[in-house]
């Protein structure tokens, strides 16, 4: 493994990584060996103590990606609705068409996070880093996908529709596509020097 990597490459990707819910190709296949290939990158993450928790449910089916998908548009209906405010066109596009995604990705873990906040820290500390590794391993191969956790609402019927047994809990769900013109670019966000301090906290 050499130690001069090239970092404008990786850079992209890490900045680049957008939600993309439109501009994917329905039609092209996502082959299951290149969503392998992302996984076993994503299985280097950090990890805590409690080891390879981490479980992925790749839905290729369409009656179940069906299913999803129609939970995943009550749960944003009932939010909008809750909070009085209107479905994004981006977020509608995604909602329309879940079912179309070549995959969902699921990605689980066994095990429950104790209720204090160090043991949350930890729990979705050793999780939350391989799906973030995952997504990234996607979008450097041209895959376009959206970090969701709206189905997080609705757990026991998704694990009722994919067989999920008790005890693995889901955290994000993953629908991929190849990207089709999608032009993926950083987004507007704080600087570095916005949300930095050194040696005591609001020093710059
Ligand atoms: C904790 C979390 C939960 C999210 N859940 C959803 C979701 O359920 N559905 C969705 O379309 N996007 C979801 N997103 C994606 C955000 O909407 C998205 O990251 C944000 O709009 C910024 O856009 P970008 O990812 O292109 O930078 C979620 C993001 C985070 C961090």
């Amino acid at each position: 493994m050499t130690n001069s990597l090239n970092t404008d490459d990786i850079d992209t990707v890490l900045s680049t990584a957008r939600s993309v819910r439109r501009k994917l190709d329905f039609e092209r296949p996502v082959e299951q060996q290149v969503i392998e290939d992302c996984i076993s990158i994503a299985t280097q993450a950090p990890v805590g103590m409690g080891g390879e928790n981490w479980r992925f449910l790749v839905v290729r089916d369409d009656d179940k990606k069906l299913q999803v998908a129609r939970v995943y548009q009550e749960v944003m209906l009932e939010l909008t609705a809750a909070r009085g405010i209107s479905i994004k066109s981006t977020h509608q596009a995604l909602m329309d068409r879940m079912h179309e995604m070549p995959a969902l990705i699921f990605v689980c873990v066994i095990g429950q996070p104790e209720p204090s906040h160090s043991s949350n820290v930890a729990f979705y500390g050793s999780i939350l880093p391989a799906a973030w590794s995952l997504m990234l391993a996607l979008r450097a191969r041209g895959i376009g996908t959206t970090w969701t956790s709206l189905l997080s609402a609705r757990e026991e019927e998704i694990a009722g529709i994919l067989d999920i047994p008790e005890g693995v809990l889901q955290t994000v769900m993953l629908p991929i596509a190849y990207t089709k013109d999608a032009r993926l670019k950083p987004a507007n966000r704080l600087t570095a020097v916005e949300v930095t301090f050194v040696d005591s906290w609001g020093s710059r």
